[in-house]
């Protein structure tokens, strides 16, 4: 059984939510690389990002990246960025199981439409994009990303179906990832 799982994808695809239910089906811990963040340097994501750049936040990042890679019986949400830096991927791909969580663009604009911690969908003044330019936004950042994002182990499309359906799609995933390690 593969005991430190990855979940990784674009802003707004449940890696959070849905890793918390994983976590407790499957009796693992669970790890938000954000959340992480935040208590380990004291100030929320935007913040950080206002006063240091992204630069310093994806440096950050990288050492809690790499601390992870250390956990066992771990469900670990990772920020959309993290996987994007190929020292991350590698850490991520050969200590763990990376699971994409897949959606729409449609679909994220649903769920990012009310977001206001994410930096990067920010205009200049600092609010969340609304409408086309939000939606423009998402799909530029996720045509560059999808390349990277394909890397993972194992891809889960994720649409509007119920969340429980979702978690069983992954935790199958991971038990036929375990076979297959047998
Ligand atoms: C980012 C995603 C965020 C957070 C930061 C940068 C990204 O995490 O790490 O705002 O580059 O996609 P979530 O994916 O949890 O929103």
């Amino acid at each position: 059984m593969p005991t430190l799982i990855y979940l990784i994808g674009f802003m707004g695809s449940g890696k959070s939510t849905l890793g918390r239910i994983l976590a407790n089906v499957l009796g693992f811990e669970f790890v938000d690389l954000d959340e992480l963040f935040e208590q380990r340097f004291g100030r929320p994501i935007p913040e950080y990002f206002a006063r240091e750049g992204e630069e310093a936040f994806r440096a950050a990042e990288r050492s809690l990246v790499e601390e992870s890679a250390r956990l066992q019986r771990t469900i670990v949400a990772a920020g959309g960025g993290a996987f994007l830096e190929e020292s991350n991927r590698s850490l991520m791909l050969t200590h763990g199981l990376t699971i994409y969580l897949r959606l729409s663009v449609s679909l994220l604009m649903e769920r990012l439409r009310t977001s206001r911690n994410r930096p990067l969908l920010y205009d200049d003044a600092g609010r969340t994009l609304k409408d086309v330019a939000l939606r423009n936004r998402i799909a530029k950042l996720l045509d560059e990303r999808r390349p990277f994002y394909e890397q993972a182990h194992v891809i889960i499309d994720v649409d509007e179906r119920a969340i429980g359906l979702t978690v069983d799609r992954i935790a199958s995933e991971i038990q036929s990832a375990a076979k297959r390690s047998d």
